[in-house]
């Protein structure tokens, strides 16, 4: 089930220039976190019942360093709340939706996360994210 809208990513050349707009509106970034295997570093800046997650690359070969080259700053994903990744996870290949790993992996803020390929989702790279304290009882 897709509880709600987990956080918007941004692709930025550097969350220290990026995250003063999001101050001067009086939002505050929560915590800075890199995910070395997406090769990014992520600010979390709360917004109420959401997040805005800027997202900066560690490395030249980094899918954020790509994103910027080819489009420039702006926005690289969305992420729906995931209170079950699994099932979602099988519930879209089920339906032929072409998702970007095998299997759930981990994110940021101990997050499992996945990804729908934008071919699947009119255009948009979707992520599904499940809080791992949320994983269902085996
Ligand atoms: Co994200």
């Amino acid at each position: 089930m897709i509880p709600g809208i987990d956080h918007i990513g941004i692709a930025v050349r550097s969350i220290a220039e990026a995250r003063g707009f999001y101050e001067a509106l009086g939002l505050r970034v929560e915590h800075i976190e890199e995910v070395p295997e997406e090769k990014v570093r992520v600010a979390m800046i709360p917004c109420g019942d959401s997040k805005i997650e800027l997202l900066e690359a560690t490395s030249p070969d980094s899918p954020i360093a790509k994103f910027l080259e080819k489009r420039g700053p702006g926005i690289h994903h969305i992420c729906l709340a995931s209170s079950d990744i699994a099932a979602d996870d099988a519930r879209l290949r089920a339906a032929g939706i072409e998702l970007l790993r095998a299997a759930p992996t981990a994110g940021a803020g101990g997050t499992l996360v996945q990804f729908v390929h934008p071919r699947s989702a009119g255009g948009v790279l979707v992520e599904l994210a499940q809080p791992r304290a949320a994983e269902p009882a085996e």
